[in-house]
């Protein structure tokens, strides 16, 4: 498959923080259908009591431990800083070189006292040990962590051909092939997940990214738990949370189908199901339970979307007695062969145009760089919070 088209246009892109930056989105097409309509993603910091219940304890890992990543397995010496890739709450993802092999990787840095101030120390941590544990074609591969008085540092897989939310935003939307591809990546990677009893809980065309082929690698588990039965936080991104977080039940894995349900929306309608002004607005949409489907959407998909974005949990495809057996069986995904999805044995429908091996950051909006504090060596009240680190 290999799609071409042009689109001049740009379109807006909101920072998953609870202010709303804009930048332009520029430099690739797949498609050439144009939409009008923007959507605002922003992430909900947690207020308070967020962890309500046991049922959140730690359960004894299913993951086989990575030895490859220890804490403090690398330094700031190690390598040379370079642009932003991503901003996001709490620090900044920067390109950077390796001093020793030449090669790139992205850095997620994390400012401490930020993590403090919204509560976020149990996820960082969490992000850290999930980040750790996960080996799978379509999750980024983390290598090591390391911190100094105020920051914190994860060193990861540079994945050169940037965001989906960008291809998808310059696309308008994508052809069902396309959308069903991408779809197919992520369901086989939530399945992995799942199976781990990791739930992800920030599906989004931000946090997907393609590599150098055209794969996708999903990045940012900054929400990613291990829960083995149900668990209460309400976190996510708005446009993409299911109603049962909303009005702060207990839930389980089947959010991150319910979130598969909207990615697969947006990619074929290039908006969100229940895209409204403001968070609380939208809200309002997704425990009213309605959605239009666009004409152009077909039977098969209405079908599966409809079996996926339900907020009656005994409906909801994934969470049956099949498991994701189900949705992988949809008539939708008829002619898909799910053991080549999973060798990457299938040819990518877009191939990002970017110089492989070389730090092209090309497909990567810029962000305003800021002055440093990498490095510093002062006091640090909060070392206590982050020993894995
Ligand atoms: N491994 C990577 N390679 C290339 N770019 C990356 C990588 N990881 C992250 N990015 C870029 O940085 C952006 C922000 O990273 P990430 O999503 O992990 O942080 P965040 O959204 O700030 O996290 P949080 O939701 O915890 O605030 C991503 O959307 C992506 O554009
Ligand atoms: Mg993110």
């Amino acid at each position: 498959m290999n799609y071409t088209g042009n689109s001049s246009e740009s379109t807006q892109k909101s920072q998953p923080t609870v202010s709303e930056n804009s930048s332009n989105v520029s430099g690739m097409n797949i498609s050439s259908q144009h939409l009008s309509q923007g959507q605002h993603q922003v992430h909900i910091p947690q207020t308070s009591g967020y962890q309500r219940g046991t049922s959140d304890a730690i359960q004894r890992s299913l993951l086989p431990q990575r030895s490859t990543v220890s804490s403090g397995k690398y330094s700031l010496g190690d390598f040379h800083i370079m642009r932003t890739l991503g901003t996001g709450s709490f620090g900044r993802v920067h390109l950077v070189r390796s001093v020793h092999n030449g090669r790139y990787y992205a850095v997620k840095v994390l400012k401490k006292a930020q993590v403090i101030k919204m509560k976020q120390v149990e996820h960082t941590n969490d992000e850290r040990r999930m980040l750790k544990l996960v080996e799978h074609p379509f999750l980024i591969r983390m290598w090591g962590t390391f911190q100094d008085s105020k920051n914190l540092f994860m060193v990861m897989d540079y994945i050169e051909g940037g965001e989906l939310f960008s291809l998808l935003r310059k696309s308008q939307r994508f052809p069902n092939p396309v959308a069903k591809f991408y779809a197919a990546e992520v369901c086989l990677a939530l399945e992995y997940l799942h199976s781990h009893d990791i739930i992800y809980r920030d599906l989004k065309p931000e946090n997907i990214l393609l590599d150098r082929n055209g794969h996708i690698k999903i990045t940012d588990f900054g929400f990613a738990k291990e829960v083995s039965t149900v668990t209460w936080t309400l976190c996510g991104t708005p446009d993409y949370i299911a109603p049962e977080v909303i009005t702060s039940k207990p839930y389980n894995k089947s959010v991150d189908w319910w979130s598969l349900g909207v990615l697969i929306f947006e990619m074929l309608a290039g908006y969100t199901p229940f895209y409204d002004s403001t968070p609380m607005k939208t809200y309002e949409k997704i425990l009213s339970g309605k959605i239009h489907y666009p004409n152009f959407f077909t039977p098969d998909v209405i079908d599966l979307l409809s079996n996926l974005i339900t907020a009656d949990l005994t409906r909801r495809l994934g969470n049956l007695i099949n498991g994701p057996a189900d949705i992988r069986n949809h008539p939708w995904f008829q002619e898909v062969i799910w053991e080549k999805i999973l060798a990457k044995d299938i040819e990518t429908p877009y191939e990002p145009p970017i110089t492989a091996g070389v730090g092209d950051s090309s497909l990567f909006d810029h962000y305003p760089e800021e002055q440093l504090d990498y490095g510093s060596a002062g006091e640090d009240p909060y070392a206590h919070f982050f020993t894995e680190f």
